[in-house]
């Protein structure tokens, strides 16, 4: 039997054709002898009906047949009955009286409904343990289409401007400065190990050596980290470089091919140019570097005001160098006890010393801290932070990046509170694309008692602040650019150092990283700078992130065929697994188990 239409396609139209159909049985349901099946393919519905009284063989056949096998049908397009119409369905007019069926394959019964809203319910593993049939849910299959369209639009974008894709490679070199890596033993050298791209980083500045120009890869990348909603292992990213280029061309650049997807895969037209934010804003303003600009409540600095405080925790914070920065979460001064000590346990773990707050409840400001507040102070915040009845105002007293880290949480969590009780809505298709620029290039490890790249080593100094990486490296900012949505970070890249004396200097110099080291790990990439490198820089994008925002998810598992669980397994296929010894031999590797 072979398919005349999809199951989405029969309407009126097609009223007395014969038609075959080929597709799963999604439902079956008994009228007083009359069968009722729902036939679907990777389209849509067609209702099939069998009628006894018409084809008494067919019928006995069809009773048997469970959800999820898989039928052909061919039969007769008729119209509905009057008063079944299903006006929800496009194929809803008619229906097709069955004289014939195949059946390809019968299902046993899946382990959970496969409608998205049942399918939803479900816990994720077992989802994830029968992907195939997770996958069969309309809401996953149109996630599979959007990442498709996505992708296509992408390439279809930066073919049109002679960019060109070129693959580089997943087994690569050990480069510890990065995030943490998959090593891959060597069987020909023993003791040696490759390692799994983190990004086509270095290749890509390789290729605009090689006089590429215009690279892009929709490439796979592969970090060892703790995965996450927005985090996965194995990942893709637009990968993206160009020589010649600036800081302006890559925003023109990256903004034109997100309007090209939002236009081609939803049909919103973005506005452009998006609006740009230097980092120390986003810190200041939203207490983080990715802020989701969708509402307000954003922080303001009291350091001043509390310089004096009779509240010892504020004034000797100021006197410290520290700031005190608070939040006014509109409306939300009904917090039950228990959401207020969640808040305070988030705040700790971001390392508060704790939460200071002030409801203000029938015209009173109530806190255990407001007795130390003087008249001008309390008029000073209820100016600046519009403080009205049944306000809460959180405050922060911390050095200033981590007041802000936990102010910019703490917002985030009260704005979730706020959702929740129908105060505020925060729309998943409120588009608020923006850059984040003029990061720190090097920030100060403590720890390790040494400057680390912010972004990474390559990133090119803000050509000004050149000067004082000899100086002062803290204070000079890098040619680096986030762009972010809606609290997402979608992307992230740089104009990179080129000429191979600075980027000796950044590994040396400010980095701290021995010279024989950097020869061995970047020796390649410094000789190739020798040789007529021009000036470049690129972006790469999270593909994930954004086809996850595009489908209105929030979890980028939803938009990967095959996703690891938060525990780094693949519970179809059921890895990571042991090897046998033989294998390991091969490999010259000797496994260490813990006791
Ligand atoms: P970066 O490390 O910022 O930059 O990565 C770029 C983008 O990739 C996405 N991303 C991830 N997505 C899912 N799971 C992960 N584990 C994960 N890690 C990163 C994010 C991020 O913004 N080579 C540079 C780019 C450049 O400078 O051109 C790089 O990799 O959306
Ligand atoms: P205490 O005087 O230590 O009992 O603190 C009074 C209030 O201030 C409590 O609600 C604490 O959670 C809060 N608090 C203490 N230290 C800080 C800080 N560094 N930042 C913000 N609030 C704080």
């Amino acid at each position: 039997m072979k398919r005349t239409h999809h199951c989405a396609q029969l309407t009126s139209t097609e009223l007395g054709a014969t038609v075959s159909l080929l597709g799963w049985v999604d439902s079956v349901r008994d009228h007083g002898g009359i069968l009722f099946i729902d036939l679907r393919d990777r389209k849509g519905i067609t209702q099939v009906k069998f009628d006894p009284q018409v084809n008494a063989d067919l019928g006995a056949q069809a009773a048997h047949l469970k959800p999820e096998s898989v039928i052909g049908v061919t039969g007769r397009v008729v119209a509905r009955p009057e008063g079944t119409v299903n006006a929800s369905l496009p194929t809803g007019q008619i229906e097709v009286d069955a004289t014939e069926l195949t059946i390809h394959n019968v299902s046993d019964t899946p382990p959970f409904p496969l409608d998205d809203i049942g399918g939803d319910k479900v816990n994720e593993d077992l989802r994830l343990t029968y992907r195939y049939l997770d996958l069969r849910r309309p809401k996953m299959r149109k996630n599979l289409v959007v990442r498709h369209r996505a992708t296509k639009a992408i390439r279809d974008y930066f073919d049109s401007r002679e960019f060109i894709e070129v693959e580089t490679p997943a087994l690569f070199k050990s480069t510890p400065e990065g995030a943490r890596e998959y090593l891959v033993p060597s069987r020909i050298h023993p003791g040696q190990f490759y390692a799994l791209s983190q990004s086509p980083q270095q290749f890509k500045q390789i290729l605009m050596v090689a006089g590429v120009e215009r690279y892009f890869q929709i490439a796979r990348c592969f970090r060892d980290e703790d995965l996450r909603a927005d985090r996965q292992m194995e990942f893709t990213q637009v990968d993206v470089e160009a020589s010649f280029i600036t800081r302006e061309d890559v925003y023109a650049l990256f903004e034109g091919m997100l309007k090209k997807v939002w236009l081609d895969v939803l049909g919103v037209d973005l506005p452009t140019p998006f609006p740009r934010m230097p980092y120390s804003d986003a810190m200041n303003r939203y207490g983080v570097d990715k802020p989701d600009v969708r509402f307000g409540m954003e922080l303001v600095d009291f350091s001043e005001l509390f310089r004096q405080s009779a509240f010892k925790v504020f004034q000797s914070t100021v006197a410290n160098g520290g700031v005190i920065k608070a939040i006014n979460a509109k409306g939300l001064s009904d917090l039950t006890q228990g959401e207020i000590k969640n808040l305070e346990d988030v705040a700790k773990s971001l390392g508060a010393k704790g939460l200071a707050f002030i409801k203000v409840e029938n015209g009173e400001w109530k806190s255990p801290i407001v007795k130390f507040f003087t008249e001008s102070e309390k008029a000073a915040l209820t100016a600046q932070l519009g403080v009205t009845e049944g306000d809460i105002i959180f405050f922060a007293a911390a050095p200033w990046e981590k007041a802000c880290a936990i102010l910019g949480r703490i917002r985030l969590d009260a704005a979730a509170l706020l959702q929740k009780r129908g105060k505020l809505t925060i729309r998943p298709d409120d588009w608020k694309f923006l850059w984040v620029i003029d990061f720190p290039l090097m920030s100060f490890d403590e720890e390790q008692n040494r400057y680390l790249a912010t972004h990474h080593p390559f990133t090119a100094p803000v050509v000004e602040d050149t000067a004082l990486l000899d100086t002062d490296p803290k204070s000079v900012r890098g040619q680096h650019y986030d762009v972010v949505l809606n609290g997402m970070e979608l992307g992230g890249g740089s104009i990179r150092i080129h000429q191979p004396a600075l980027q000796k200097k950044v590994f040396e110099d400010v980095l701290k990283i021995p010279a024989d080291v950097v020869d061995s790990r970047f020796g390649y990439m410094l000789k190739a700078f020798t040789y007529g490198a021009p000036p470049h820089g690129g972006i790469a994008f999270g593909l994930d992130r954004m086809v996850a925002l595009l489908c209105g998810t929030t979890s980028i598992r939803d938009v990967i065929a095959f996703p690891k669980t938060q525990k780094g397994q693949d519970l179809m296929a059921q890895s990571p697994t042991a090897v046998t010894a033989k294998q390991l031999k091969e490999l010259h590797i000797q496994t260490v188990m813990p006791e």
